[in-house]
């Protein structure tokens, strides 16, 4: 694997050289990359400390079978083989560790937030994919996503015994979402790591029951935007969106299922970083194993 691994990233540096891009090329390609590492060391990292703290015994507390950490202490192994695989291809220009917080307590809990890890990189390589200049890194960046799904996939139905997917597509999410999503877990990097251009938006927090047709109440800062606001539910290659009432309630549109993400935005049509208030929020909405597509009405 890991000899697979080193032949593309060879082979990747050699296409390099062999038709020099243009400085701005590589620059975003430079970016992406390392947007890409960056996520990747914090998901190395997750698990090794997660595998460090909880011992076999202390998954089987929690219910789990024997073979569950085993495949864990593997997935573990893919994400520092990406960190090493990345690291290598940016050279002296690759984003180093930084310190991280998980609010993870317990294995059930750990796994729980392994699987939105995993949702949320699956989802950031394919938003990012369009931003890659270099076809060769588009192909490593596929491996890399295809490996980040199949996880998520196992965690959410194997080891949760819950859902293996959502709909037909994975959703999207473009560089703001992904890193306001990952710094909520990022508590200081070092000072010589590049700078990446994202900002994260402000967070947004729902209390209520997650299922389709529920009413979510919402707390965010909108500062001094004005409203009337909307949450944009992201699904697949679809935005649907529903009125944000001024109580701060809004309603979880009743034809979505599985993981979907939420913005708050002024737009009703057409989500924009301009235009985005707070968020996102990760949505686990529960679906009839049995029945997919259709959404569990009495969850
Ligand atoms: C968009 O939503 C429709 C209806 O809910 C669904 O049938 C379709 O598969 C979705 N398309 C994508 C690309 O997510
Ligand atoms: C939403 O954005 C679209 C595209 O920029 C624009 O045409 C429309 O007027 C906007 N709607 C609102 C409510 O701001």
């Amino acid at each position: 694997m890991k000899v697979t691994l080193f032949a593309a990233l060879l082979a990747i540096a050699g296409s390099v050289s062999a038709h020099p891009a243009s400085a701005k090329r590589q620059d975003i390609d430079t970016t992406v990359l390392n947007f890409a590492l960056t996520l990747e060391h914090l998901e190395a990292r997750f698990y090794a400390d997660g595998l460090s703290q909880f011992d076999a015994g202390a998954f089987e507390a929690c219910g789990f079978p024997d073979w569950v950490r085993g495949r864990i202490a593997q997935i573990a192994d893919h994400e520092a083989s990406h960190v090493e695989f990345l690291t290598g291809a940016l050279g002296s220009g690759a984003t180093a560790e930084c310190s991280y917080n998980f609010p993870y307590t317990d294995p059930t809990s750990f796994v729980a937030l392994a699987t939105i890890l995993e949702q949320v990189g699956s989802s950031a390589y394919t938003g990012a994919a369009s931003l890659l200049t270099d076809k060769g890194y588009l192909t490593a960046a596929a491996a890399i996503l295809s490996i980040e799904s199949r996880h998520q996939t196992w965690l959410a139905s194997a080891a949760q015994t819950g859902y293996p997917w959502s709909t037909g597509y994975e959703t999207p999410l473009d560089g703001n979402l992904v890193y306001t999503l990952a710094a909520a877990f990022i508590t200081s990097c070092p000072s010589s790591n590049p700078a990446l251009p994202f900002t994260a938006f402000p967070a947004v927090t729902a209390t209520g029951t997650i299922a389709a047709g529920s009413t979510l109440q919402l707390s965010f800062d909108a500062g001094s935007t004005p409203g009337p606001y909307y949450g944009a539910f992201f699904s697949g290659l679809n935005t649907t969106f529903a009125t944000i009432n001024s109580d701060a309630t809004v309603m979880i549109p009743s034809d979505l299922v599985g993981t979907v993400y939420m913005v708050v935005s002024t737009n009703n049509t057409a989500v924009a970083d301009a235009n985005t208030v707070a968020g996102p929020l990760v949505l686990p909405i529960p679906y009839d194993q049995s029945a997919p597509g259709s959404p569990l009405a009495s969850v």
